[in-house]
C-alpha cells in the first residue's frame, strides 16, 4: 500500500500557541496497529504508522492511555502512571515515537488520569493490606459501612457505569469508586496524591510530550463531610448545578489542583498545553480553560447537538464567545472513544436512544448509513474551518460507522455488565481500525484482533480509500492540509444566510464555510470552491454538504 506523503518533511513550529487551533488526532493504542501479533495495538505499531499520521496534516497526536493496566476500563485503570504497558511495548519504544512524531513534525499529547488509580496500583493493594485510619487508606476513600452491622454502603451514590459506587472490602470498611470497582477513587486531599501527578506531569515532559489531556478533571475533588449529601445520578443522566454544590463534581476547590498544574506545565519551553475532559455545564466548562488552568476543556456541545443549523449556529457563538471572554481557545469534537461515532448518529433518526439502537431492543430505529456519512463529512468539513482546535478520532477520517453487530461475549467496556446488560456500552467505536481491503484482521495486525472487526470494514479501509478522490480519507487531508491557511487569527463572521438551513461564516483571508441543511440544492457564494465534503450539483451546493471557499 502506497500512503500518499505531505509535501514535504515537515517539523515541529516553534509557536507557543500551536495548541489553539491544532487539528489533534486521537488515537486509541490498543485498537490502532498491532506490531507483535497478540491482537492488541501497540506502541511499535504506532510508529510504523507515523508516515500515515503525517499524510494526514495533523498537528498533534492524542494517545489515550497506554500505561500498565488490568483493562478493567480499557487502560483507563493506570497501575502505574510513569510506564508503558508491557503489552504495548517499553518506555524506550514510547520515545522512539514521541522522536518520530517530532522528526514528522507532530506534537504528542498523553491521557493522564488522576480520579482514580487501578485497583492493582501499589498504593491500592498497600492500602487494602493496611489497617482502617492508616496512612496507606488515606490516599484513597474508605469509610464505615451504615446500618446493622455497617453492611450498607456509606452513602447511595451511583458509580458512572452503573451500580454502587462504593465497594466493601475483607475488613468491613467501603472504598469509593465513581466508575468501575477497579477503579478507586485517590483522595484528593492527601498531599501526597497531589505531588505525586506533579511529578507525574514532569516525567512525561522532561520525556518530551507536548502536553496532557486530563481525564474527568471535574470530579477530583470532592465534599466529603458527613452526613454525606446526594449527588446528582450520572447513571440516569443528571443534569450538574451551575453553582459547583453537588457533593461528587464539579467543585469549585477542584480549580486550586490545575492552578498548580498549570505551574509546572509552565516550567517548560514551549508551556505543555493541557485539555480537559469535564462533562460540566458550559457557563461552568470555562473555568477549566482559563490560561491560569488547563487553557482548553473539551466542548461536547457539537457531539450533542443534532444535524441542525439554529444548533450549529448557536453552540459555535456562545462557545467562541466563552473563548473570547476568557482568553481560552475552543475546542470542537464530533467523537471519541466514549460516544457512537458521528456517521451512524447522524443516519440515525432525530433523537433515537443510541442504545436502545445498539441493543437492536428497537426495531424501529434503523441507521442510513448514506446520510450518516454524508453529514458526517459535511459536519467535520465545517469543524475543521472554525477558530480552535479540532479533536478527531481515529477511524472517523475513514468514515467509520459505529459496529452494532458486536456480540455480548465479546463486549470489554465494564458498563455491559455494571448495567446488569442494560447498556451495551462503548465497544462499538473502539473496534480495531481497517487497513487494508482484506487479510488477517483487515491489516492491524498479524494475529486476529481484541474486538471482532464486520466484513464491511474492507471498503473503508486505508487501503480502499488512500489516494481516491473523494474517499473521506482524502477529504480529511485535503481539509487539513488546508487548513493551516485559516489560522492567522480566531476571528469568524457568520454571513447571515442561517435562517434558511444554510450556514455560512468567513475566515480572514477571504475564506468561507458554506453547509447546506436544507433539503434543496443552493447557491454558492462567488470564489473557488477549494474543498467540498461532496459533489457539486449542477455547481449547486447539495443537501447535508459543505463547502469552503475562497474569494
Ligand atoms: C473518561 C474516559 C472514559 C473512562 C472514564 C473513566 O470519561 O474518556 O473512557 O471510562 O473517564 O476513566
Amino acid at each position: 500500500m502506497t500512503i500518499a506523503q505531505g509535501p514535504s518533511a515537515r517539523t515541529i513550529s516553534t509557536d507557543p500557541d500551536w495548541w489553539r487551533q491544532a487539528g489533534v488526532y486521537q488515537i486509541y493504542p490498543r485498537s490502532f496497529t498491532d506490531a507483535d501479533g497478540d491482537g492488541l495495538g501497540d506502541i511499535a505499531g504506532i510508529t510504523s504508522r507515523v508516515p500515515y499520521l503525517a499524510s494526514l496534516h495533523i498537528d498533534a497526536v492524542w494517545l489515550s492511555p497506554f500505561y500498565p493496566s488490568p483493562l478493567a476500563d480499557g487502560g483507563y485503570d493506570v497501575a502505574d502512571y510513569r510506564n508503558v504497558d508491557h503489552r504495548l511495548g517499553t518506555l524506550a519504544d514510547f520515545d522512539a515515537l514521541v522522536d518520530a512524531l517530532h522528526a514528522s513534525g507532530i506534537r504528542m499529547i498523553i491521557d493522564i488520569v488522576p480520579n482514580h488509580s487501578s485497583h492493582l496500583h501499589p498504593w491500592f493493594q498497600e492500602a487494602l493490606a493496611a489497617a482502617p485510619g492508616s496512612a496507606a487508606r488515606e490516599r484513597y476513600i474508605f469509610r464505615d459501612g451504615v446500618g446493622p452491622g455497617a453492611a450498607q454502603p456509606p452513602s447511595a451514590w451511583g458509580s458512572n457505569f452503573g451500580g454502587p459506587a462504593w465497594t466493601r472490602v475483607p475488613d468491613g470498611q467501603w472504598y469509593l469508586h465513581l466508575f468501575a470497582k477497579e477503579q478507586p477513587d485517590f483522595n484528593w486531599d492527601n498531599r501526597e496524591i497531589q505531588e505525586d501527578f506533579l511529578t507525574t506531569l514532569r516525567f512525561w515532559s522532561d520525556r518530551g510530550v507536548d502536553g496532557f489531556r486530563v481525564d474527568v478533571a471535574n470530579s477530583l475533588v470532592k465534599d466529603l463531610s458527613e452526613p454525606f449529601r446526594a449527588s446528582i445520578d450520572r447513571v440516569l443522566g443528571g443534569d450538574l448545578p451551575i453553582d459547583g454544590s453537588d457533593p461528587l463534581y464539579d467543585r469549585d476547590d477542584v480549580h486550586a489542583v490545575f492552578e498548580r498544574w498549570r505551574e509546572v506545565l509552565n516550567e517548560y519551553d514551549p508551556p505543555r498545553s493541557a485539555v480537559a475532559e469535564a462533562w460540566v455545564p458550559r457557563e461552568r466548562r470555562l473555568l477549566y480553560a482559563r490560561p491560569t488552568e488547563l487553557g482548553q476543556a473539551f466542548n461536547f456541545d457539537l457531539l450533542l447537538a443534532g444535524w441542525n443549523p439554529r444548533e450549529f449556529h448557536d453552540v459555535i457563538t456562545s462557545n467562541l464567545n466563552d473563548a473570547a471572554a476568557t482568553g481560552a481557545s475552543s475546542t470542537w469534537v464530533l467523537s471519541n472513544h466514549d460516544v457512537v461515532r458521528h456517521a451512524t448518529r447522524y443516519g440515525l433518526p432525530g433523537g433515537a436512544d443510541h442504545n436502545a439502537w445498539l441493543l437492536g431492543s428497537d426495531a424501529a430505529i434503523l441507521e442510513d448509513r448514506e446520510i450518516g456519512l454524508r453529514r458526517a463529512r459535511a459536519a467535520t468539513l465545517l469543524v475543521l474551518a472554525l477558530p480552535g482546535s479540532a479533536y478527531l478520532y481515529q477511524g472517523e477520517e475513514l468514515g467509520l460507522s459505529e459496529v452494532a453487530e458486536l456480540d455480548d461475549h465479546v463486549l470489554q467496556d465494564p458498563t455491559w455488565e455494571r448495567t446488569g446488560h442494560q447498556e451495551k456500552g462503548r465497544d462499538g467505536c473502539r473496534v480495531p481500525l481497517p487497513w487494508t481491503r482484506g487479510g488477517e484482521s483487515f491489516g492491524f495486525g498479524p494475529d486476529g484482533s481484541h474486538l471482532p472487526q464486520p466484513d464491511w470494514f474492507g471498503e473503508l479501509s486505508v487501503e480502499a480509500q488512500d489516494g481516491v478522490y473523494g474517499s473521506t480519507l482524502e477529504l480529511y487531508r485535503a481539509a487539513l492540509r488546508a487548513r493551516a491557511q485559516l489560522k492567522s487569527n480566531e476571528e469568524l463572521d457568520w454571513q447571515g444566510r442561517d435562517t434558511e438551513g444554510i450556514l455560512h461564516f468567513s475566515r480572514p483571508g477571504g475564506w468561507h464555510c458554506v453547509t447546506n441543511f436544507s433539503p434543496e440544492p443552493v447557491d454558492l457564494p462567488a470564489g473557488v470552491v477549494v474543498v467540498c465534503s461532496g459533489p457539486l450539483q449542477k455547481g449547486l451546493l447539495p443537501t447535508d454538504t459543505t463547502a469552503w471557499m475562497l474569494q
